[in-house]
């Protein structure tokens, strides 16, 4: 498939008999885009507070801690189902999103239209390469950039005119599900990347370490 930005992609998905076509140039995706402000902090620093949607949230590290790589934590405590969270993580963005069971229920209905369903490239860590790509399903983390060019995706969390969501790079048109899975015949090659990461406790998230010292 050419990598133009004006191809028309392959429908990802059909609900109620309407089709849609994520990768088409112009196509109208209406969404209620909920994210919230990072609550992150390095470690040893205090974690500042989530801040509902609508706002797009950015956070910076300290120079000391991005020179050296050092692990983020983050809270994700205000996360609610069906909202992300960005942070970064060694100068890349970081998405942590809380999927809802309907969410959830879409990874395996996709499965057919994928490139990698079962996360045979290593994009991700072992304990991630399962079917919800994550520790607990419900959470998902994933380092936004796109595996084709390094574009950083949009996030499109609702399902919407027959796409059931994920995110979709505007750069040239890949899909992803929402386990940030690339469907079939895109330009990007392999799955977005899962990052390592552990539960430092039921709401803390440390990304870029893991109990194996990742
Ligand atoms: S950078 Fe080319 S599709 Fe994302």
């Amino acid at each position: 498939m050419s990598n133009s930005p004006s191809m028309t992609a392959p429908a990802v998905g059909k609900a109620g008999g309407a089709s849609f076509t994520p990768g088409t140039p112009g196509a109208e995706m209406p969404q209620r885009r909920k994210l919230l402000l990072a609550a992150t902090s390095a470690i040893g620093a205090v974690g500042a507070a989530a801040v509902a949607a609508p706002f797009v949230a950015s956070w910076f590290p300290s120079e000391r801690a991005k020179a050296a790589g050092a692990p983020v934590d983050i809270d994700i405590a205000a996360i609610e189902p069906g909202m992300l969270l960005r942070a970064e993580w060694r100068g890349q963005p970081v998405w942590v999103v809380r999927r809802t069971p309907e969410m959830l229920a879409t990874l395996d209905t996709v499965k057919p239209r994928l490139a990698d369903p079962d996360s045979k490239a290593a994009q991700q860590p072992d304990y991630a390469a399962n079917a919800t790509r994550s520790i607990k399903p419900e959470m998902l983390v994933l380092v936004g950039i796109c595996t084709h060019l390094g574009c950083s995706p949009t996030d499109r969390l609702q399902p919407t005119e027959g796409w059931a969501g994920g995110f979709y790079c505007p750069c040239h048109g890949s899909v992803f599900d929402l386990a940030g899975r690339v469907f079939a015949g895109m330009p990007a090659p392999t799955n977005l990347v899962v990052p390592p990461y552990m539960y430092l406790n039921d709401t803390r998230l440390r990304i870029g370490e893991d109990s194996k010292g990742a």
